[in-house]
């Protein structure tokens, strides 16, 4: 049997994917200790390596096949577009990508001004105001934080995620335009799906059941 490598989003939603995992009978002890720095983990018996990277680059491990499968939030899926294939929505991670901003800013999203948007997403963002709402606009990449943007005069609006909506109300922001939903999906590499399609197919299978009796309405 050959090895199998997953690529898993490092911080909350490893810890919840390895849940997943777990129910279907494939642990890693030694991921599990809270001091551990280690990077890469490995379970001889059952033949697989799991790995933590930063959640941004989950698809590009996975498209260039340093991961057989990944976890990945359903931004950086859609802000990367990589080539592999989407085969199970986890139901986890579960928010929104909107375009937020302070209230007085909706009047100009209506108006189709000229505005700033930042964003740790312009490709989500270009695709939404340039394909979706044919609306010409001013895109400036950041890195985090993006909420302090439109408080400082930086941008009109940002796009990003909203979870909790906490960040946005203790900023004095709201959601003016919502653009998607957002979760955590099973990314594949394609020759990984082809090589090692039976591994792969009893896996997702499996994991499919275990979401299925968790959430009745997923896929
Ligand atoms: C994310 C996102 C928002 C916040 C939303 O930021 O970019 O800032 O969480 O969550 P909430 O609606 O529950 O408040 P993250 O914590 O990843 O940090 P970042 O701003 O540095 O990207």
């Amino acid at each position: 049997m050959n090895d199998l490598t997953i690529a898993l989003a490092k911080g909350r939603l490893a810890k919840q994917t390895m849940e997943f995992f777990r129910r279907i009978g494939i642990t890693c002890e030694e991921m599990e200790d809270p001091k551990t720095r280690k990077l890469i983990f490995r379970n001889e018996e059952q033949k697989l390596n799991f790995f933590l990277s930063k959640p941004s680059d989950v698809p590009t491990y996975v498209e260039y096949g340093a991961a057989d499968l990944g976890v990945a939030g359903r931004d950086t899926i859609l802000e990367e577009n990589r080539k592999l294939y989407e085969v199970l929505d986890l139901g986890i991670g579960r928010c929104r990508m909107c375009v937020c901003g302070p209230a007085a800013a909706a009047e100009k999203l209506k108006r189709h001004e000229l505005i700033r948007v930042a964003t740790k997403y312009p490709v989500i963002a270009r695709d939404y105001f340039y394909n979706k709402k044919h609306q010409t606009v001013e895109i400036i990449k950041l890195n985090g934080s993006v909420e302090l943007a439109p408080i400082v005069g930086l941008a009109d609006v940002i796009v990003d995620i909203v979870e909790t909506g906490g960040t946005l109300r203790e900023n004095g922001l709201e959601v003016l335009e919502p653009i998607c939903d957002l979760s955590a999906k099973i990314v594949v590499n394609q020759v990984s799906m082809k090589m090692e399609q039976e591994r792969i197919s009893d896996l997702i299978g499996k994991l499919r059941q275990v979401v299925r009796a968790s959430r009745p309405d997923s896929n």
